[in-house]
């Protein structure tokens, strides 16, 4: 039997056309992949954190198309009076059109109802769901611009792909304006049990917005079939939830079910996300990757040469077991836990001091977020009380590196670790445990990963762990540091062979094909007229310099 032929962006570019010959894809979402933002006196283009448009850049790269985002650059502006830019700015390949929104929009909308109701609730941290203010008329607000600017861009017979929890009333207003596109959305994050969802004062809302798609994507099947019973509970007789998707589909994802609602019936599934894993391991293979994170190392006072990483004692050097953690700053990623597991461990195995220590990477995040601010410092208290306590003259149990790194370098440092933690108390994915996986072309390293991201539904050969028990947890890193080069060898393996077929073209793909078999697919007319002049890509994309004093060309 031969192997199955691994997706690419090429393929993926092919079965959109044949799939849905005509139609254009319009990606929306509220994080943009590319941000303008003023250096000293000029505009430079930033990556915003967050796994979300990491992985949909090289599928927008692959199909093309347009990209609808908020633009929250602060000189995104600056860049184009239209809100329309090309990118990626080196090989354009895309369009992406900006959404404005006011700085009370951003507080009422983006900070309040998406980031203290919808984020906590859905990863289950009830108590911090905050109901005391009046944000969702501004959820709603923004939600309805976002859809008015998508059918501004979308023709009929357009594939309009909404992506997650700060746009779940786009599908339905959409609808109302462009009863002639197709509308699918893609859930990120986990969908909660309804015994938590019922929390939210806006449930049934949420649910009918979202009801606006022909088709609605989840992480894993365990997500989507509680949105199906969240749907069934909220809406009652007023639609008909059915479960028998079918289930797995090599081809096509996760089938969970259907629902039938007002305008038809909508098709409810699992799609995993994924990474470009042939891009990612080149990057990791590169000098560069390495001579950045070496640097980076040495900053750090650690030494990293062929050997592997050491530790500078005297004249000599002693290996070091690196392990690597990579975060943005969020409650959910399990920071804190992971800094009382590493106390444990240090505590019950002293002799580990000085041969082992972790690098943690944290990129700040929502900073305009009170809960977000808080954890902050206690990150950064509790890592003081944990490097003072079992620190030596040469060594200390945490590094720190409180800002964003690059993806060049993240990948550098992949490479140079000997183990990574992923300790989420709740992921709809995470996509660092890929990324470190696409990492090792060597063949070695653990990743640790909690069993309650999105993730260990796929990579079984991880070792999980369990992040609010620190002595499991530090038993874990134990059994990692300790495990015979066989097995991690053996491990790591097959947690490649898994990743580098499920890439993320694998993703699109199954997802494009379960959405082309709909009846949908086929009966909507596909427009006749070109798109509108703006669509046309430039002949030949000019690099463009932006001063603080006007636009340079
Ligand atoms: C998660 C969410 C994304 C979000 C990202 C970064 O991955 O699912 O929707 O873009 O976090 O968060 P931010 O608030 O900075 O966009």
């Amino acid at each position: 039997m031969t192997a199955p032929e691994r997706w690419d962006a090429a393929r993926v570019r092919q079965l959109f056309r044949d799939t849905l010959p005509g139609r254009n894809l319009v990606v929306v979402s509220n994080r943009e992949p590319y941000q303008h933002v003023w250096g000293d006196s000029e505009v430079r283009v930033d990556r915003p954190a967050g796994g979300l448009t990491a992985a949909l850049d090289p599928v927008l790269q692959g199909i093309g198309g347009t990209w609808v985002a908020w633009g929250s650059g602060d000189a995104d502006r600056a860049v184009s009076a239209n809100g329309i830019v090309w990118v990626p700015p080196e090989n354009p390949g895309y369009r992406l059109k900006r959404v404005w929104l006011s700085p009370r929009e951003v507080r009422g909308y983006y900070e309040g109802y998406s980031n203290r109701v919808l984020w906590p609730l859905c990863h289950l941290l009830i108590e911090r769901v905050d109901l005391s203010e009046a944000w969702w008329k501004h959820y709603a607000q923004v939600n309805r611009r976002f859809a008015v600017e998508t059918a501004g861009v979308a023709r009929p017979g357009d594939v309009v792909w909404v992506h997650d929890y700060q746009l779940a009333l786009v599908p339905l207003f959409l609808r109302s304006r462009c009863p002639q596109v197709l509308i699918c959305s893609f859930w990120h994050i986990p969908w909660p049990p309804h015994a938590a969802f019922r929390f939210c004062p806006q449930a049934s809302q949420i649910i009918k917005g979202l009801l606006g798609c022909d088709l609605i994507g989840f992480q894993t099947p365990e997500y989507a079939v509680s949105f199906l019973e969240c749907v069934e509970k909220e809406l009652g007789d007023a639609c008909q939830v059915s479960y028998d998707g079918g289930g797995p589909d090599p081809d096509s994802g996760w089938a969970a079910g259907q629902v039938r609602w007002q305008h038809g019936t909508v098709a409810v599934g699992a799609f995993p996300i994924s990474i470009d894993y042939d891009a990612f391991a080149a990057m990791a293979l590169s000098r560069d990757a390495l001579a950045a994170a070496r640097r980076i190392l040495r900053r750090l006072g650690l030494a990293a040469g062929a050997a592997g990483v050491r530790l500078r004692k005297g004249n000599t050097l002693q290996p070091l077991a690196l392990g690597i953690a990579v975060d943005r700053l969020d409650y959910t990623k399990g920071i804190l836990e992971r800094l009382a597991a590493l106390d444990r461990f240090f505590s019950d195995n002293p002799h580990y001091r000085e041969k082992v220590a972790v690098v943690q990477v944290v990129a700040p995040s929502r900073t305009g977020i009170p809960d977000y601010r808080r954890l902050r410092q206690q990150v950064s208290s509790m890592m003081d009380e944990l490097n003072q306590r079992h620190r030596t003259e040469i060594w200390q149990p945490v590094y720190s590196i409180d800002h964003k790194l690059g993806p060049v370098t993240l990948a550098g440092l992949y490479r140079l670790a000997d183990f990574a933690i992923v300790s989420s108390v709740y992921d709809g994915m995470n996509l660092v445990a890929k990324e470190f996986v696409a990492a090792r072309s060597d063949g070695d390293g653990v990743l640790l990963l909690s069993k309650t991201a999105g993730a260990a539904a796929e990579l079984e050969q991880a070792i999980p762990i369990n992040p609010l028990d620190p002595a499991g947890f530090a038993a874990a890193i134990r059994t990692a540091l300790e495990m015979p080069a066989e097995e991690r060898r053996r491990r790591m393996a097959a947690l490649r062979a898994y990743v580098s077929e499920h890439n993320i073209y694998h993703w699109v793909a199954s997802f494009l094909r379960a959405l082309g078999s709909l009846p949908a697919a086929s009966s909507l007319p596909v427009a006749s007229s070109p798109a509108g002049a703006d669509v046309t890509q430039p002949a030949v994309p000019r690099p463009v310099r932006h001063t603080r004093a006007g636009v340079n060309r």
